[in-house]
């Protein structure tokens, strides 16, 4: 059985860690292959909430293995806590498998995240403030400390030297900051170190492995497709690859063994932090999807941003990420509505356009024209099957699959694992 990748096809929080959770009871490895805990997923199971940051969506199901693959960037005291938060409910994380060459979010890599941030001022990108972007920059600057090194304290104490000899030049002089003591650092990284041996794995192996004996593996990604480094409204992005492509690097595994993409998408839109937003709303609808949607982030308590479903962004994630399928959700929020606007294409400049502009300029001048779709008053949090749906809603979706370039295989009509119409098996 090939591969499965499950993604964000808006800016993040479209309900990723309900979508695998869901499928988690039937696969055998649920994998992060990007970002850290700069995510924040949600999972409810019955009547207990789980936030999940660093780890796979995976890993509530027993069956299942976790793993954290070397694209993700990992803070090892938020990787402690969450396991050990687990562990009070009674969550077996045992099974947890971690790359020896993921790159570690060192103190310093947190610091420099804010400091950079505060400096920016205005045009600042809103991160999340967990060290996200410095790390990947070390990574690729050929600077950062991989989850291995904590297993050569010599070999640490030289990466950390070397990371911390530019920095503490650009803190102390440029930030005003105090300069960080390398020997400070290592103490502290060294101190996880133990802890978290027991999950360092080659994890490219044991998943090449895994899918040679037609083992299911799925790629769980962070974010979404409009904050990829790449294809994402940068510089109003994350530093990671979440499109489908960066379950390969991220986990090291061959294109050839994915057979699914799979975008989430929700019923509406939402984005945190700075950047572009065409439909984003600042009315009492905007209000209402917030408040009926509970749109506030799960990493850092803000409020989310919401507007009209943008069809051109869900085209766009179609492309970039070859998707097979979208799972929509959070339908059951959109109730209520007289009639709801459906964002079909931009108008820049005067013109008429049908696909996300490449230019950064373009996009921020972007104007969504409408189409109004009939909207539906009937509760649809008991809908089993799409039969169930009212019309309308049955319309809405409908509309969607169609201006969006994939076929709809599962839709969210509620938070729990059973709320939700599958229409085609993912499986
Ligand atoms: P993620 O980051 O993509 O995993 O999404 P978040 O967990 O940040 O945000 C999605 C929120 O919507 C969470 O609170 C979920 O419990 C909730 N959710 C997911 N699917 C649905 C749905 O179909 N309907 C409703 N009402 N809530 C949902
Ligand atoms: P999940 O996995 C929504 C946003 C931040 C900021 C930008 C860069 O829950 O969907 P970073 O800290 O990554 O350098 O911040 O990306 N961002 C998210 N927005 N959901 C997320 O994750 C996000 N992770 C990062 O708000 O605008
Ligand atoms: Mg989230």
């Amino acid at each position: 059985m090939p591969a499965l990748v499950l993604l964000g096809a808006q800016w993040g929080d479209e309900g990723k860690g309900k979508a695998t959770d869901l499928l988690g009871g039937s696969v055998d490895y649920v994998v992060r292959y990007q970002g850290g805990n700069n995510a924040g997923h949600t999972v409810v199971v019955g009547d207990q909430k789980y936030a999940l940051h660093l780890l796979p969506s995976g890993i509530l199901s027993p069956g299942c293995t976790p793993v954290i693959g070397n694209g993700v960037v990992v803070d090892p005291s938020v990787l402690l806590s969450e396991l050990s938060g687990l562990n009070e409910r009674g969550v077996d994380t045992s099974k947890l498998l971690l790359s020896g060459n993921a790159h570690i979010i060192t103190p310093y890599n947190v610091t420099v995240d804010k400091v950079t941030e505060r400096f920016l001022g205005k045009r600042k990108i809103g991160t999340t403030g967990r060290g996200i972007g410095p790390t990947y920059a070390d990574k690729i600057n050929r600077v950062g400390i991989r989850v291995q090194d904590l297993y050569d304290q010599s070999i640490l104490t030289q990466k950390v030297e070397a990371a911390l000899d530019v920095k503490n030049q650009i803190l102390t002089k440029l930030y005003n900051r105090r300069a960080i003591a390398v020997d400070q650092v290592v103490e502290e990284l060294l101190g996880y170190a133990d802890k978290i041996k027991p999950y360092v794995a080659d994890t490219v192996l044991i998943l090449n492995q895994a899918l040679d004996d037609d083992k299911v593996v799925l790629f769980e990604g962070g974010q979404g497709t409009l904050l990829d480094i790449d294809h994402g409204t940068y510089p109003f992005v994350t530093s990671s690859n979440p499109t489908a492509g960066g379950a390969c690097t991220g986990a090291g595994v061959g294109p050839t063994k994915i057979g699914r993409v799979i975008g989430i998408l929700k019923a509406y839109t939402t984005r945190v932090g700075s950047g572009p937003f065409p439909t984003e709303l600042f009315d009492e609808d905007g209000e209402a999807l917030r408040r009926i949607g509970g749109e506030r982030g799960v990493t850092t308590g803000r409020d989310r941003r919401c507007g009209w479903f943008d069809a051109v962004i869900a085209r766009y994630a179609t492309r970039v990420n070859g998707l097979t399928d979208f799972f929509l959700t959070k339908l059951d929020v959109l109730t209520g509505w007289e009639r709801i606007p459906v964002c079909v294409a931009y108008e820049i400049d005067g013109e008429r356009v049908e696909e996300l502009p490449y230019s950064q300029t373009d996009f921020h001048h972007a104007k969504p024209v409408y189409e109004y779709l009939p909207g539906w008053q009937e509760d649809i949090t008991k809908a089993k099957t799409f039969a169930d749906l009212p019309k309308n809603a049955q319309g809405y979706v409908k509309a969607l699959e169609e201006m969006s370039g994939a076929p709809i295989s599962a839709i969210g009509v509620g938070p729990g694992r059973d709320e939700t119409i599958e229409i085609n098996s993912f499986l």
